[in-house]
C-alpha cells in the first residue's frame, strides 16, 4: 500500500456516505445457494420474468456498439413523446429512472429532499449523496400519503418530494387528487411511475396545470428491459432543458435506446405479458394469502408486499432462499415483519407456494 492515503482529499463526509444495497447477481446466488441459475425463482427485484419479442431482441442485436449513441436521444424522446401525447421536449431519458432521481437532485440541489415512507430506498440514498438532508413522511393507514406530514416537510426545507405510484413496496397507488393536492407545494414533486403500466393510471394529464410536476417513468418493469438500463422523466419544457444540459451526454447506451424504442412499436405484445403478470399476482396473493400465515396488502404494481404471522420474516426469507425462491425482505422497522414478493410466471408462483409450505411456521 502507498504511505498517501487519498482519502484524505475526498469530501468531509465521504467515510460516512450510506452505500445502496442491490440485489445480488443471479450467478453470484445460484452460486451461493449451491443450484443453478435456471433453478432460481427470481421474485425479489419486480423484474418481468417475460424474454422480449423476437422484434426487441433484434433491435438489440443490430445496435452498433462502436458509435456513441444519440446525446440528444431525438427518436426515443420522440417515441415516448407520441406514446404520451405530451411533446419531446417534455421528455429527457437517462440510465434507468435511477438515473433521472439523480439528474433531478443535481440540478435542483435542494437542502431537503421528503419522501413518503416506507419507499423506494435510492430517493434517500441519492439525497445523501447529493448532500441533502432526507426527511420521512410516513405513510398513514392503507399506506396512503401523508399530505400534511409531506407539507410540513416542505415548510422545513424540502425542495423535492418524490411520491412513488404505484408505491414500491407498499404496492398502492396515489389518486391523481392527492398528486394535485401535493402540487400546490412549493417544491418540485417527483412521481416516480416506474410501475404505473401495472395499475393502468399516469399523472402525465396533470402535467397541463402543474409546472412542477416530474413524472419518472422505466422501460425496467413494463417492458422486461431493466438490464439495459432505460428509464425517462417528462415534465415542462423549461426543466427538461435543464435535465438535458447536465446529464452525461451519452447515459442511454446504443442498445438500450434500440430496445426502448422496439419495445415502443411492440407495445402490445408487451402489454399482453404486462396483463398477464397482474392477474398472476392477483392469484399469487390470493394463494400465499390462503396458506393463512401471510396476509397481502393490496397493490397495483408488479408484486405484492406481505405481512408475515408467526414466523419471523427474515427466517422465511431466509427458508426460500434455500430452496432457491427469492423474496425481498427489509431492515427497517417499519418493514418489519413483511416480506415483497414479485408476480413471476404461474410455474413461479407454484414453486415460489411449494416452497412456502415447507418453511410454514
Ligand atoms: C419506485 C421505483 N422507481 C425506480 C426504480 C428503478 O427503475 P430503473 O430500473 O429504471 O432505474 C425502481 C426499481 O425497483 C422502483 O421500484
Amino acid at each position: 500500500m502507498p504511505a498517501v492515503d487519498p482519502r484524505r482529499f475526498l469530501r468531509p463526509d465521504a467515510d460516512r456516505l450510506p452505500r445502496y444495497a442491490p440485489v445480488k447477481p443471479l450467478a453470484a446466488l445460484a452460486e451461493e445457494i449451491g443450484v443453478p441459475v435456471a433453478e432460481l425463482v427470481k421474485l425479489d427485484a419486480n423484474e418481468n420474468p417475460y424474454a422480449a419479442p423476437p422484434a426487441v431482441r433484434d433491435a438489440i442485436a443490430a445496435a452498433d456498439p462502436r458509435i456513441y449513441p444519440d446525446p440528444d436521444q431525438t427518436a426515443l424522446r420522440a417515441a415516448i413523446a407520441a406514446w404520451l401525447g405530451v411533446s419531446p421536449a417534455q421528455v429527457a431519458a437517462g440510465a434507468g429512472a435511477d438515473d433521472l432521481i439523480d439528474i433531478v437532485l443535481r440540478l435542483a440541489s435542494p437542502r431537503a429532499v421528503a419522501s413518503a415512507t416506507p419507499t423506494f430506498g435510492m430517493y434517500g440514498f441519492l439525497a445523501a449523496v447529493a448532500g441533502a438532508r432526507h426527511v420521512e413522511a410516513p405513510r398513514g393507514a392503507g399506506h396512503a400519503l401523508d399530505l400534511a406530514g409531506l407539507r410540513g416537510a416542505v415548510a422545513d426545507g424540502a425542495g423535492v418530494v418524490f411520491v412513488a405510484s404505484p408505491n414500491n413496496p407498499t404496492g398502492n397507488a396515489s389518486s391523481l387528487d392527492e398528486i394535485e393536492a401535493l402540487c400546490a407545494l412549493e417544491a418540485l414533486v417527483v412521481v416516480d411511475e416506474a410501475y404505473a403500466e401495472f395499475a393502468g393510471v399516469s399523472a402525465v394529464p396533470l402535467l397541463e396545470r402543474h409546472g412542477n410536476l416530474v413524472i419518472l417513468r422505466t422501460f425496467s418493469k413494463w417492458a422486461g428491459l431493466a438490464g439495459l438500463r432505460v428509464g425517462y422523466a417528462v415534465a415542462h419544457a423549461g426543466l427538461v432543458e435543464r435535465m438535458m444540459a447536465i446529464k452525461q451526454p451519452y447515459n442511454v447506451n446504443v442498445a438500450g435506446d434500440a430496445a426502448a424504442r422496439a419495445a415502443l412499436d411492440h407495445r402490445d405484445e408487451l402489454f399482453a405479458s404486462v396483463r398477464a403478470i397482474v392477474a398472476e399476482r392477483e392469484r399469487m396473493a390470493a394463494a400465499v394469502g390462503a396458506l393463512g400465515w401471510l396476509t397481502p396488502h393490496p397493490s397495483d404494481a408488479n408484486f405484492a408486499l406481505f405481512d408475515v404471522h408467526g414466523a419471523d420474516a427474515a427466517a422465511v426469507a431466509a427458508g426460500l432462499r434455500r430452496r432457491g425462491v427469492l423474496v425481498r425482505r427489509y431492515d427497517r422497522p417499519d418493514l418489519a415483519g413483511k416480506l415483497r414478493i414479485s408476480a413471476g410466471r404461474p410455474r413461479d408462483t407454484d414453486r415460489l407456494l411449494a416452497a412456502l409450505r415447507e418453511v410454514a411456521p
